[in-house]
C-alpha cells in the first residue's frame, strides 16, 4: 500500500510566481535570490512548503511552461547554485520547496525538438508526437501544427503552438497510422525515462517534490485515462523508491483519476469535471457561497468534496487552492471581510491548503492588462507582489517602465507592511489561521470533516477531529446576523474569533464572520 509523505499532514503551501515575487537585482523581474530574501516572511506566516511556477530555461512564450532545458534555471531567475541555496535556506526554516514539472511538452527551442524536427532519423525522432505522412489537416483529438518543420507535415501541440507534445504513445494506436506509437514502444519509454531523470536531478539537489503540469495529458487518445494512469503509477513508484518523501501533486482537477495514478494530491480547479463545485465558492459573483448576499449555496461543493475525499481515503488528498496563476484572483468580487471568511474555510478544510502569492493580502486581479508571455486574461493575476508603500510597492528598485508587469498603483492597493501593522488585516487573519492549523492535528490534512449545520443565511458549522481533539468551525458568509445551535458533545472554548460568539445556548454570528472553537 502506498504511503503518503508524513510531512504533508501539516503542510500549508504558498505558490510563488517567480517573475513577480521579489526582484533582488533591480532588473524588473523577480528572482530566486529574491525568494531567499523573503523566506523569513514566509516562515512568519506559517507557510512550510512552496510551489514555484517553472523557473527553467525557456523562451517564455507561455511564462516558462515552454521549457528549453529542464535542468537549468533560467538566467533571469539566477543559477542552479541559487536554487540549491534556496532549498538549503528554506530547509533551515522548516520550509520545503517543490518545483513545477512540465512533462507534456517542451518549447520549440528545446534541443530535443530541434533534433526531432529534422527529416533524418536520429535519437530524438520519436521524442514528440509527429503525424508523419498524414495528409489530414487535423487528426482527431490532436492539435496539429503544420508548416514549421522540415520533417513532416505536423506535430501535435499540447497547449500553444509553441508547446510540442512529448511522445508518451497512444492508448489505442491506429494500425493504419504507424506514427501513433503504442505506449510501450521504445520512443515513449525513452520520454518517460527522461522525465524521471529530470525529477531525480532536482530531488537530488534538495527539492521536495513537484506540481505536475497537465498531468492527464500525456498519453494521446486515452479516453478514461487508463494508460496515463498506468504511466504515472509507474513513474511515481519509481520516484518514491528513490525518494520516499517526494510529493507529487497534479494539475488534473480530477482526483479520482489522479490519486489512482499515484499522485499524493490533486487540485480542484476551474476546469474539468468539478469546475462548477470549485467556482461556486468564490468565483460566481453574487452567487458565490462566500459572497455576503447569501445567494450562493455550498451544496455542490460539499457533495463533490466529500465524495472525492472519501474515495481518495488514505491514498491521497484533495486540495482546494485559493487560486493560481491561471484565473482571476480570489479577491475578484469579494470584500476584505468576505475574504476572511473564505480563508477561515480554506485553512480549516482537510487535505492540503494552497495559497497563491498575494492572496494573503487580498491583491487585486488587474483587469485589461496587455497580455504578457502568453498570459492573456491570466495576466491580471500575475502582477508584482505588493510589499510596502514605497517605489514599485517594494517589489523592485528598477525603473517602473522596466517592470515585468506594472504594480497596482491605486492608493487603496493592499501591501504587506501596512497589513502587518493592523491587527484586523487580512494578512494577520491568514497568519493566525495558518499557525492555528499547525498547532492542532484536528485541523490538519487527515482530521475528519463533518458538517453539523448549514442552510441559506445560516452559519456553516463543521467539526474537525483527530486523536481525540475536536474543533468546530462556525462560518457565517452571509451578511445577515444569525444564531445556530448545533448538537454538541462538549463545551466550546474559543480559539480564534472574528465576531462569532458562544452564548452558552448557541452560537451568535454577525454578518460575514467566523469563529473556531475547541470542544472541551
Ligand atoms: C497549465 C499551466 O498552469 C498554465 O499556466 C500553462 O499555460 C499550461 N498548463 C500549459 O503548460
Amino acid at each position: 500500500m502506498k504511503r503518503l509523505p508524513g510531512w504533508l499532514e501539516k503542510a500549508v503551501f504558498y505558490q510563488i510566481y517567480p517573475q513577480s515575487f521579489y526582484d533582488s537585482n533591480g532588473d524588473g523581474i523577480g528572482d530566486l535570490p529574491g525568494i531567499i530574501l523573503k523566506l523569513d516572511y514566509l516562515r512568519s506566516m506559517g507557510f512550510n512548503a512552496l510551489w514555484l511556477n517553472p523557473c527553467f530555461a525557456s523562451p517564455f512564450l507561455d511564462a516558462g511552461y515552454d521549457i528549453s532545458d529542464y535542468t537549468q534555471i533560467a538566467p533571469r531567475y539566477g543559477t542552479n547554485e541559487d536554487a540549491k541555496k534556496l532549498f538549503r535556506e528554506a530547509k533551515k526554516r522548516g520550509i520545503r520547496v517543490c518545483l513545477d514539472l512540465v512533462p507534456g511538452h517542451t518549447s520549440l527551442e528545446h534541443p530535443w525538438f530541434r533534433q526531432s524536427a529534422v527529416p533524418q532519423r536520429n535519437r530524438y525522432t520519436d521524442r514528440y508526437v509527429w503525424a508523419d505522412g498524414s495528409s489530414e489537416i487535423q487528426e482527431p483529438g490532436l492539435n496539429l501544427i503544420r508548416g514549421l518543420a522540415e520533417r513532416s507535415v505536423g506535430y501535435a501541440a499540447n497547449y500553444y503552438y509553441s508547446q510540442p507534445s512529448l511522445n508518451y504513445g497512444f492508448a489505442k494506436p491506429n494500425p493504419q497510422k504507424p506514427w501513433q506509437q503504442p505506449v510501450d514502444h521504445p520512443g515513449p519509454r525513452a520520454t518517460a525515462k527522461e522525465m524521471l531523470r529530470v525529477m531525480a536531478y532536482w530531488m537530488g539537489m534538495g527539492a521536495s517534490g513537484f506540481r505536475v503540469d497537465m498531468a492527464g495529458s500525456l498519453v494521446k487518445g486515452d479516453e478514461g485515462s487508463r494508460e496515463t494512469i498506468r504511466l504515472w503509477s509507474r513513474l511515481s513508484a519509481q520516484l518514491k523508491r528513490r525518494f520516499p518523501e517526494a510529493f507529487l501533486v497534479s494539475e488534473w482537477s480530477d482526483p479520482s483519476r489522479a490519486i489512482r495514478a499515484g499522485f499524493d494530491a490533486d487540485f480542484l480547479l476551474h476546469f474539468g469535471p468539478h469546475a462548477g463545485a470549485y467556482l461556486s465558492l468564490f468565483r460566481a459573483g453574487e452567487k458565490s457561497f462566500f459572497h455576503r448576499s447569501g445567494k450562493g449555496s455550498l451544496g455542490l461543493f460539499l457533495k463533490t468534496f466529500q465524495r472525492l475525499t472519501r474515495e481518495a481515503g488514505p491514498r491521497g488528498y484533495v486540495c482546494v487552492p485559493s487560486g493560481n496563476h491561471d484565473f482571476a484572483r480570489i479577491s475578484y468580487g469579494l470584500s476584505r471581510e468576505e475574504l476572511k471568511t473564505s480563508f477561515a474555510f480554506l485553512l480549516t478544510l482537510p487535505g492540503i491548503p494552497f495559497l497563491y502569492y498575494g492572496d494573503e493580502i487580498g491583491m487585486a486581479y488587474q483587469e485589461n492588462l496587455p497580455s504578457k508571455e502568453g498570459g492573456y486574461e491570466r495576466t491580471g493575476s500575475r502582477t508584482p507582489m505588493q510589499w510596502d508603500g514605497g517605489k514599485n510597492r517594494g517589489f523592485s528598485r528598477a525603473d517602473p517602465r522596466k517592470l515585468y508587469l506594472p504594480v497596482d498603483r491605486r492608493s487603496s492597493a493592499p501591501d504587506v507592511a501596512s497589513q502587518e501593522q493592523n491587527p484586523d488585516s487580512l494578512l494577520r487573519t491568514v497568519r493566525a489561521l495558518v499557525l492555528l492549523r499547525q498547532r492542532h492535528p484536528a485541523l490538519q490534512a487527515k482530521g475528519t470533516f463533518k458538517v453539523l449545520s448549514q442552510g441559506p443565511h445560516q452559519p456553516l458549522v463543521y467539526a474537525r477531529e483527530k486523536d481525540g481533539e475536536k474543533i468546530l468551525a462556525v462560518i457565517q458568509p452571509s451578511g445577515k446576523r444569525a444564531r445556530v445551535k448545533p448538537r454538541l458533545a462538549g463545551r466550546p472554548v474559543p480559539l480564534l474569533s472574528n465576531g462569532v460568539e458562544w452564548t452558552g445556548k448557541g452560537f451568535s454570528a454577525p454578518g460575514v464572520s467566523f469563529g473556531l472553537f475547541k470542544l472541551a
